[in-house]
């Protein structure tokens, strides 16, 4: 499947773009400059390469890497995806896209999920554009998530309204070695997935953690 990282330079888009490469997907790393997109395609492509795998990357401008992609991912912070996706809405218009965004602020020295007037940042994205939208990935630790070697566990709640879409959303998502990923609902169900991620970082820091996921057990 041909699948594109918005803004997949990024601490998320690594992790997605290199597993969906080894698992044979044709990967497109987007960014708002092409010359950063080549640039962190060819890092993909050496931490590829120094894990035996023979599948490449490959780099271009947000704009053509939505335009080529059957899935977009928009791995961008959260209060910059929104103008970026008014920018994408017509080459990513029918197609499948996915939301990882955490609206989120910190007051002092806690992590607060950030309400949006729309319910949540799928719900956002998804009253912008014309696409197929699911939420999912919003709970992952992007840090070990892009350490290779290491083994992991984590599940992964998928919200959607397009039944199909998040079936093929739920379908990638399980062919990467160490994710488990559960129907959670329709898309008015993110903001409860969403508000997850604050949660994790409060334990994480309150707790010196590093790298929390969650599993339903
Ligand atoms: N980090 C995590 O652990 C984690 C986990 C789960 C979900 N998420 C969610 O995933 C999304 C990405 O998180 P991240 O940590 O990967 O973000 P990030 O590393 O801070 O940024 C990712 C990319 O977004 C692009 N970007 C930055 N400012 C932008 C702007 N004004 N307009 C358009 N693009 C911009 C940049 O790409 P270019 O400069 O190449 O365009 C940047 O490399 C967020 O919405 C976050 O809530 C993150």
């Amino acid at each position: 499947m041909k699948i594109a990282l918005l803004g997949g330079t990024g601490h998320l888009g690594v992790g997605l773009a290199v597993r969906f490469a080894i698992l044979g997907h044709d990967v497109i790393v987007g960014s708002r400059r092409l010359e950063k997109a080549l640039k962190k395609a060819e890092e993909y492509n050496q931490i590829l390469e120094s894990l035996g795998e023979k599948s490449k990357v490959r780099g271009l401008a947000n704009k053509e890497a939505a335009k080529e992609a059957e899935v977009s991912i928009f791995t961008i912070p959260w209060n910059h995806a929104f103008s970026t996706a008014e920018l994408l809405k017509e080459e990513l218009k029918s197609k499948i896209v996915v939301s990882p965004l955490v609206p989120m602020e910190k007051i002092g020295d806690v992590f607060l999920y950030k309400k949006l007037p729309e319910g949540s940042a799928a719900e956002k994205l998804n009253s912008i554009l014309e696409s197929r939208v699911v939420s999912a990935y919003h709970n992952l630790p992007a840090e070990r998530f892009a350490t290779f070697e290491e083994k992991f566990s984590w599940d992964v709640a998928v919200c959607g309204d397009d039944e199909k879409a998040k079936k093929t959303v739920i379908e990638l998502t399980n062919q990467i070695e160490g994710l488990n990923a559960y129907d959670a609902g329709p898309l008015a169900v993110s903001s409860m997935v969403e508000s997850i991620t604050p949660l994790l970082i409060n334990i994480m820091v309150r707790n010196k953690k590093k790298n929390l996921g969650v599993r339903f057990v």
